[in-house]
């Protein structure tokens, strides 16, 4: 969260990856006239740019203060408005109730938030500023996906027994060091957990877009077992009325 260097890097850290334009443009798909968007989790804000070039109001919301300088240096060269705001996603009391048309929450940052209950509470509160019929895209990685290698696997059988014997929930992974961090928690979500999440908080689900790691990052022929092939979702909920 204070590492600068790291908020400098995020954007380079992306390059070539199918996954950071995809998202995007599914986003564009479904917030389909100008609003106000709120970007949970916003990093450097590579999704609030297009959309505020493209008259959309909006708000990146992010915990470290370094990647909310970059969104803040990225909107000044760009000349366009991106506002920001330092909170926890577990705790977004500091915005009104149905002040947003559209959120979104990408490249599994819900997958950050340890535990199952504060994840519960940040999609609630995803409900809560959007107003009815709003907009939610949120992306997770997928559980099943870690079949096809053999680490992964254990990982899926120690998820089952620990289940049983100790009745605790799966799917959270300590992440290998990346860029220097040590110690984090992802959270792999399969496509029912993230689907009644999303159903419990009072939403609809619109859509659902397998992604594959290829070049076009959308999962083909996801009828074909794609519950383990799709290496994760993007989704688009509606606020139910
Ligand atoms: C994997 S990055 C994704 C950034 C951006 N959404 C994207 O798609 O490029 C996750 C971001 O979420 C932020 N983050 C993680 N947990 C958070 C939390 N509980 N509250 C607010 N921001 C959080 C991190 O600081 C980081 O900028």
């Amino acid at each position: 969260l204070h590492d600068a260097e790291l908020a400098r890097d995020y954007d380079a850290s992306l390059t070539g990856l199918a996954l950071a334009s995809f998202d995007v443009r599914f986003a564009e798909s479904v917030f389909d006239r100008p609003g106000r968007l709120i970007d949970l989790g916003c990093g450097t804000g590579r999704l609030l740019l297009p959309f505020a070039a493209r008259g959309y109001w909006v708000l990146g919301v992010d915990l470290s203060e370094e990647m909310l300088k970059q969104v803040g240096a990225k909107a000044a060269a760009a000349g366009v408005t991106v506002h920001r705001l330092k909170a926890n996603l577990v705790d977004l009391s500091a915005i009104a109730d149905q002040s947003f048309d559209y959120a979104t929450c990408l490249f599994s940052t819900l997958g950050m938030i340890v535990g199952a209950a504060e994840r519960k509470r940040a999609v609630q509160h995803v409900h809560r500023i959007l107003r009815p019929g709003g907009k939610f895209v949120v992306h997770v990685h997928n559980r099943w996906f870690e079949i096809w290698n053999p680490q992964g696997r254990k990982r899926l059988v120690g998820d089952l027994l620990r289940r049983i014997f100790r009745r605790e929930p799966a799917g959270d992974r300590l992440m290998p060091v990346h860029q220097g961090i040590a110690g984090l928690t992802l959270h792999l979500f399969t496509r029912r957990e993230i689907c009644r999440l999303l159903r419990d908080a009072g939403f609809g689900i619109r859509a659902i877009q397998p992604l594959s790691l290829d070049p076009e990052a959308r999962l083909r022929y996801p009828g074909f077992f794609g519950f383990a092939r799709s290496y994760g979702y993007l989704i688009a909920a509606e606020r139910r009325g």
